[in-house]
């Protein structure tokens, strides 16, 4: 069983890849600071698993932590890198932070992985590295704009900084980049799934509290953009698809079938789905009426953004499997099974 070194591995994303690359007979190895994160999350992957994933409680810009790890560990593989902030928001407020934690935790992996001989690196980016596309859907090829915040700066400097390392002549690395859509819903288990500290920034936890009464009502932010309805247009994709994206990502860098030090892919469903669809959808597959109202613009947000999902396809053979009702009913089945404990 190949090792896996998993960084924010108890976070949203994190936990749904643990559980997969388990699946999939992998041995993931789960670092985490708890920063972002709630313990709760390592029961619900032994539950799901059966059995329970190695966990280092450090912070992945420690670097002596970290090299701790992989002495420990003696034959990592691979790493899977999600440790960062991620909330554009408080990115504003405090990018120090930001540019301390999310550009800090790839240096320091960037450092220590040679060391140990780890050359095979999958990242977690974003498609707000596309800033406002000029054109929908993107692909991988469309340029990238400049960031609305310093979290989209954070994550395309981290872009920047792995195509730099991979290009010094004594290179060994290889990075697959993927550029994660709106990620959304839950382990069908309801075991792990989103667990957001205080008032959630993101849509579909902020709808499903509201349906569940620990929220008063969703505004919705602005129904005056140039959209179909109004209303801003993603790309929403269900958070186990987004894992086993990883996985085939990760077995592609073992394999050495990737075809440049530096690969990027879009990871999303290829569909873009408006703010106020999403509030549709949810009210069919929860059976809920939701209270809302239309409010101003956020400040920062992209008008419409969706992924051109066919370099994922025809190259890691990769397909979203889940729909939007189902990804939806999924998160509403999780924010259920909160409310229980
Ligand atoms: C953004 C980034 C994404 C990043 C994520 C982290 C872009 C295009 N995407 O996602 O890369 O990973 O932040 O948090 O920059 N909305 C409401 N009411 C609410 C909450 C949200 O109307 O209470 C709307 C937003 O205006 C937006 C949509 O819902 O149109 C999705 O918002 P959100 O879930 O916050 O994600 P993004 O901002 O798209």
């Amino acid at each position: 069983m190949s090792k896996i070194l998993v960084t924010g591995g108890a976070g949203y994303i994190g936990s749904h890849t643990v559980v997969e690359l388990k699946n999939a007979g992998y041995q993931p190895i789960i670092v985490d600071d708890f920063s972002n994160s709630q313990e709760s999350a390592l029961a619900g992957i032994e539950s799901i698993l059966g059995t329970a994933v190695p966990i280092y409680r450090i912070d992945c810009g420690d670097e002596a932590a970290l090299r701790g790890v992989f002495e420990a560990e003696k034959d990592i593989k691979g790493v899977i890198h999600f440790a960062a902030f991620k909330a554009v928001g408080e990115s504003v407020a405090r990018p120090l932070d930001y540019f301390r934690n999310n550009v800090g935790s790839l240096l320091t992996l960037l450092a220590v992985m040679p060391d140990f001989g780890v050359e095979n690196l999958v990242f977690s980016s974003s498609c707000t590295v596309y800033g406002i596309p000029d054109a929908l859907p993107v692909t991988e090829a469309t340029p990238t704009k400049p960031a609305s915040s310093p979290y989209g700066r954070t994550k395309q400097m981290c872009e920047e900084i792995v195509h730099d390392v991979s290009a010094a002549p004594t290179n060994t690395l290889r990075t697959i980049l993927l550029r994660y859509f709106n990620p959304i819903g839950a382990h069908e288990s309801a075991k792990i799934g989103e667990l957001p500290l205080g008032v959630p920034n993101n849509l579909v936890p902020f709808i499903t509290q509201t349906a569940a009464g620990i929220r008063e009502k969703l505004t919705i932010y602005g129904n005056d953009y140039d959209t179909p309805d109004g209303t801003n247009v993603r790309d929403y994709i269900h958070v186990v698809d987004l894992a086993k994206a990883h996985i085939v990502a990760v077995q592609r860098l073992l394999d050495r079938k990737a075809s440049e030090p530096v690969e990027t892919f879009n990871v999303g469903t290829g569909r873009g789905n408006s703010v106020l669809e999403v509030v549709h959808a949810f009210e069919q597959a929860s059976g809920q009426k939701l209270n809302y109202s239309i409010g101003p613009r956020r400040p920062g947000d992209v008008p419409a953004i969706y992924a051109d999902a066919t370099k994922a396809a025809t190259v890691l053979g990769f397909k979203t499997e889940t729909s939007l009702a189902d990804s939806l009913a999924s998160s509403w089945k999780w924010q259920q099974t909160l409310a229980k404990k």
